[in-house]
């Protein structure tokens, strides 16, 4: 029996397997590294990384709900001078394949990092991260809004250059995700990350009041999988060319795998992370299973197969 071929790419940037992690759940990877080799993943997704050092919002930052978690962190990171100097060198040293996020409060803070991630070796892709939902202006959630988000990948694509595959993180909290979709690659986005988390709050039935500090929170875990399936099927449908970076409640190689039949080219796992470090070999290994037993030879040829007619069925 030939081998799977497992590969697979994002814009010009080849993974030699699908699944990463998602951009805020490994940090830099050193935690994630104590539990295996990084090079064994197609790639890590590093937090979003803005201009400055920034703390983040207030505590409590976390809350469990039926199936999934809120969070509600903020942005904290070091900022992108510390993350060059730390958490970039240290990771290229590692030889792990990376994907930079990025986040700023204006599309001018995006491009400004763009410039500082200009020509630095050892990236394989540039995350933009428009749709973070715990920020305290609404319309900062740039992937909300048609015109913002194309000017914040416009100034990205136009400052990194020719090369470098970006791809435009958006959110599900949007009426209609395909014309954002089509917005961003219109405005130089080579692929697009789906979904970013769900806008959700909980409330203490002690205090009475919102249980985290910053009132509100994104939905991450399986209560969220059907959300991104669903966003990952439509967008697949309409921009079937656009590779898709799907995450969004994947903990097992059959979560990966539906992700994979709506769309997505490769798979980030966030949140399984937490309860297990190991989620991503396991989900990897599950994976490979599950396409071979179904006698694809290669992860491309499962790429948006839920879009195929029901006689290709196998
Ligand atoms: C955060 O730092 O608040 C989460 C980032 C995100 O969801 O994009």
């Amino acid at each position: 029996m030939s081998q799977l071929d497992f590969s697979t790419t994002l814009g010009n940037a080849w993974f030699p397997t699908p699944i990463f992690t998602a951009s805020g759940c490994a940090s830099s990877g050193k935690e994630l590294a104590q539990f295996f080799d990084l090079r064994d993943m197609g790639a890590i997704v590093t937090k979003s990384i803005m201009t400055k050092p920034r703390a983040g919002r207030a505590t409590p930052r976390m809350a469990e709900t039926p199936s999934g978690m809120l969070n509600s962190i903020g942005l904290q990171g070091p900022g992108i001078d510390a993350f060059l100097a730390n958490d970039l060198a240290w990771l290229v040293e590692q030889k792990a394949r990376i994907i930079v996020s990025i986040a700023g409060e204006t599309a001018e803070e995006f491009a400004s990092l763009a410039r500082r991630l200009r020509g630095v070796a050892g990236i394989s892709a540039l995350e933009v991260n428009i749709s973070c939902p715990n920020v305290e202006n609404r319309g900062m959630v740039f992937a909300c809004h048609l015109e913002s988000a194309q000017t914040v990948i416009e100034g990205v694509r136009r400052t990194i250059g020719g090369d470098l595959p970006i791809i435009a993180k958006l959110s599900p909290d949007v009426t209609d995700i395909v014309s954002i979709a089509r917005g961003v690659i219109d405005a130089g986005a080579d692929g697009l990350a789906l979904i970013n988390t769900v806008l959700g709050m909980v409330i203490n039935p002690n205090t009475m009041r919102p249980h985290l500090g910053g009132r509100t929170g994104g939905l991450s875990g399986p209560a969220i999988r059907p959300i991104a399936v669903r966003a990952i099927y439509q967008v697949h449908e309409a921009l079937p060319k656009v590779p898709i970076l799907g995450m969004g409640g994947v903990s097992s190689g059959a979560d990966a795998f539906e992700l994979i039949l709506a769309g997505a080219s490769a798979v980030s796992v966030g949140t399984a992370s937490f309860g297990n470090p190991t989620a991503i070999m396991k989900i990897q290994n599950e994976l490979r299973q599950i396409l071979t037993d179904k006698g694809f030879s290669s992860l491309r040829e499962a790429v948006g197969f839920a879009h195929r007619p029901e006689s290709s069925v196998r």
